[in-house]
């Protein structure tokens, strides 16, 4: 027998199947880099493959092996349609939405008897089909009808096999299942990036997207990606099972990749601790997970349920809080800080991650915002980091439309547009230089001086430091600067007004009703009289005026004197005015006081303004010297760091407890440390101390050292004191 164009039949069959061994043989040594012929057995199927084209040059077609050499290239992805539609889920946000979903089923087919749940992996959906046991395509989702040809792509995942194994496959098995990286590989492509000198994927999502959408197949064999099954949607010939579960455990007997974290269960209750289990263990698996997703298993019930134009009515996506979303940068502003520094932050369309709404987040510096590559305009990714701040982490540059522009920073404060400058040449931060007038600083300076590490003034909030430094009446504000803040009288207070400002970005916030700045009158009520707050306020001040020396030092914002500093500097000058006309050489020998910090302070107090402010406090009645202890100073050179929550003491109330008795307070454990004091949840001194050995005392230990000193109190410790 001959085909029509003269070549016998078995000749062209013969020809195909070469051609196809020789295909499979290039592409596991050019793209898998592991090949499975020999060389020798290669050179003879090419042999045989040119005799064949010799005696028949009709077989020579422009993709014959014969006619390419080297690994396969893909220029463009083919569109080609899903044999069934590819749909998508619903989603339930909470247990109303599950338990409707379920009342919905039940009053459609009566009670279920079985449902499966199974983790929601936070990958790509991807389609394989298997003809006759072989993988002939893999087929990204897309619209849903069609999708991209990654089959090359696709054929480089260990998990996938290229043949099914085991017996009674169906002709035509259309599988559904998401390709993703598990969070290990994930990293370990960000490091090839980075060694390559590329920018890193934002998360192992947008890695495993980019991976599988390689144009060089090997690019995408090197990057770890795994796949997990998640349904079927063509299945043609053979026997059909009648479960999703069934159709898992007859998938993973052909070798296909089934999760074993699928559970069928029998009651909503179930469910409900299914997903329960996974909210709390989201972390447990290897892959990052966003939900669970819980389908009514047997395929009778499901068919009879039928789907939406979107998505099966069978099945419904639990989501979890997502940890990173995705969201439009619209804006980056900059923000003006209590020592004048500039700092750029995102503006962007609000969203919820981990539980809270996000509109902003801090940029820091003009560096970090060339680092992370966003621009204006760009759709980035979000996370809270430690789950408490957000972050901007990425751009995510594939979805440019080209209206997306650079951030450059402004040359003038956007607050009192003084000139901005950049101290030293090297410095990475701009600032503006109008500590004085510039109101941003006063505000943000009033603020820290009411703050926790400062004067602890609970009544002066943000909108209270706003109100006494820029209200709208009367014109001139109750208090210049900081200076003036132990002198304000109610009658001061009660008639100013002011604009609310937003604590993160000192920009007015807006009257929801009005579409005005907010505006309050903050110390008087409607008939004019004093709120509560303005007694409290006072009361707090008069308070305050008994601070410790270190407090008050704080409160003054000089560069780099933060409480630690503050605290060396007061155990060891004693006063104020000590300190202020110390000698830089003087400053710089104070433990914990480097040359640049005792540079800081000279540079401080040379500045008139400055020193009025000190000499407005000590007349108002701030305390500027701390007390000596009459009595001995039994921790007189003893250093303690203190960790954990203590009972009975605040961190302040031990921090002083121990200076007033002679002894130093450090932030971190070394040889030097005399005692660690440990409380409730101590972080990693704790095991830094028992590592050097340092001796470890509890509370009640905490309490024989300051009531009876340090040799007493080496005898209750709680750890060898070598
Ligand atoms: S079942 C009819 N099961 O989530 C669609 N989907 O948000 C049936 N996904 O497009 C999908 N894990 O790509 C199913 N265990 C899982 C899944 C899962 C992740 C993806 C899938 C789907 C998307 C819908």
């Amino acid at each position: 027998m001959t085909a029509s164009n003269g070549v016998p039949a078995e000749a062209a069959r013969r020809h195909a199947e070469l051609s196809q061994e020789i295909d499979e043989a290039n592409y596991r040594y050019y793209v898998l880099d592991s090949p499975t012929l020999s060389d020798a057995e290669y050179d003879r199927l090419m042999r045989e493959l040119r005799a064949l084209e010799d005696e028949y040059p009709e077989l020579v077609t422009p993709d014959s092996p014969t006619q390419r050499v080297g690994a396969p290239l893909i220029t463009e992805f083919a569109t080609v349609p899903h044999l069934e539609r590819m749909q998508s889920l619903d989603n339930a946000m909470n247990v109303e939405d599950l338990l409707a979903w379920d009342e919905r089923v039940v009053k459609e087919v009566g009670k279920v008897a079985a449902y499966l749940c199974e983790p929601k992996i936070d990958g790509l959906a991807i389609a394989l089909v298997y003809e006759n046991g072989r993988l002939v395509r893999g087929v990204t989702r897309g619209d849903g009808r069609a999708g991209e040809d990654v089959t090359l792509n696709v054929r480089t995942i260990d998990s996938v096999p290229t043949r099914l194994t085991g017996e009674g496959w169906p002709e035509v098995l259309e599988v559904r299942g998401e390709v993703f990286l598990t969070v290990e590989g994930f990293h370990q492509v960000n490091e090839a990036q980075a060694e390559a000198g590329k920018p890193p994927f934002a998360n192992p999502r947008n890695a495993a997207a980019g991976s599988l959408r390689q144009k060089d197949p090997r690019v995408t064999a090197r990057r770890p990606l795994d796949m997990l099954v998640h349904g079927f949607g063509a299945w043609r010939g053979g026997k059909r099972p009648d479960s999703q579960s069934g159709s898992y455990e007859l998938m993973r007997g052909w070798g296909l990749p089934v999760s074993d974290r699928y559970r069928v269960v029998q009651t909503m209750d179930e469910v409900r601790a299914y997903i329960e289990y996974y909210g709390e263990h989201r972390h447990d698996t290897a892959y990052e997970i966003d939900g669970v997703v819980v389908k009514v298993d047997q395929f009778p019930l499901q068919r009879r349920l039928g789907s939406t134009s979107r998505a099966p009515r069978w099945a419904i996506a639990w989501k979890y809080p997502p940890e990173e979303v995705n969201t439009k940068l619209l804006d980056i502003k900059v923000g003006v800080g209590r020592t004048g520094r500039i700092t750029p932050y995102g503006v962007m369309q609000p969203v919820e991650v981990a539980g809270s709404v996000v509109a902003y987040a801090t940029l820091h510096n003009e560096r970090e915002v060339k680092r992370k590559g966003v621009l204006i305009g760009d759709t980035v990714v979000l996370r809270k980091a430690g789950d408490v701040i957000p972050e901007i982490v990425a751009p995510v540059p594939g979805l440019r439309d080209g209206s997306e522009r650079e951030f450059s920073m402004p040359t003038h404060c956007p607050e009192c547009g003084t000139k901005l400058e950049r101290e030293k040449e090297s410095d990475v931060d701009i600032r503006c230089p109008n500590a004085r007038r510039c109101p941003a600083q006063l505000r943000e300076r009033l603020f820290f001086v009411a703050g926790r590490s400062a004067f602890d003034i609970d009544a002066l909030g943000y909108v209270g430091a706003t109100a006494l430094t820029q209200p709208l009446e009367p014109s001139e504000p109750p208090v210049e600067n900081e200076g003036d803040l132990f002198d304000l009288t109610v009658e001061q207070l009660l008639p100013i007004k002011t604009v609310v400002r937003d604590q993160r970005t000192g920009l007015p916030r807006i009257d929801e009703k009005t579409g005005e700045p907010k505006v309050v009158t903050f110390f008087a009520n409607k008939e004019g009289r004093p709120k509560k707050i303005v007694h409290k306020l006072l009361q707090e001040l008069e308070e305050a005026k008994k601070q410790p020396l270190w407090r008050v030092l704080v409160a003054l914002s000089i560069r780099h004197v933060g409480p630690s500093v503050a605290q060396d500097l007061a155990r060891e000058m004693r006063s104020m005015d000590a300190i202020r006309n110390a000698s830089e050489e003087e400053l710089a020998a104070v433990e914990g006081v480097g040359p640049t910090i005792a540079t800081s302070i000279k540079d401080w107090f040379a500045v008139d303004w400055h020193r009025e402010i000190v000499d407005k406090w000590a007349a108002a009645g701030v305390r500027m010297e701390d007390e000596t202890t009459a009595g001995p100073r039994p921790l007189e050179g003893v250093s303690v760091v203190i960790t954990g929550s203590l009972e009975e003491f605040s961190r302040d109330s031990a921090t002083e407890a121990v200076q007033e008795r002679g002894g130093r307070v450090s932030g971190s454990v070394s040889k030097k440390t005399d005692f660690v004091v440990v409380g409730e949840s101590p972080g990693s001194k704790y095991d830094k101390a028992v590592k050097l050995g340092v001796p470890v005392l509890d509370e009640a230990g905490f309490r024989v050292l300051l009531n009876e000193g340090p040799e007493a109190a080496k005898n209750v410790t709680q750890s060898g004191d070598a």
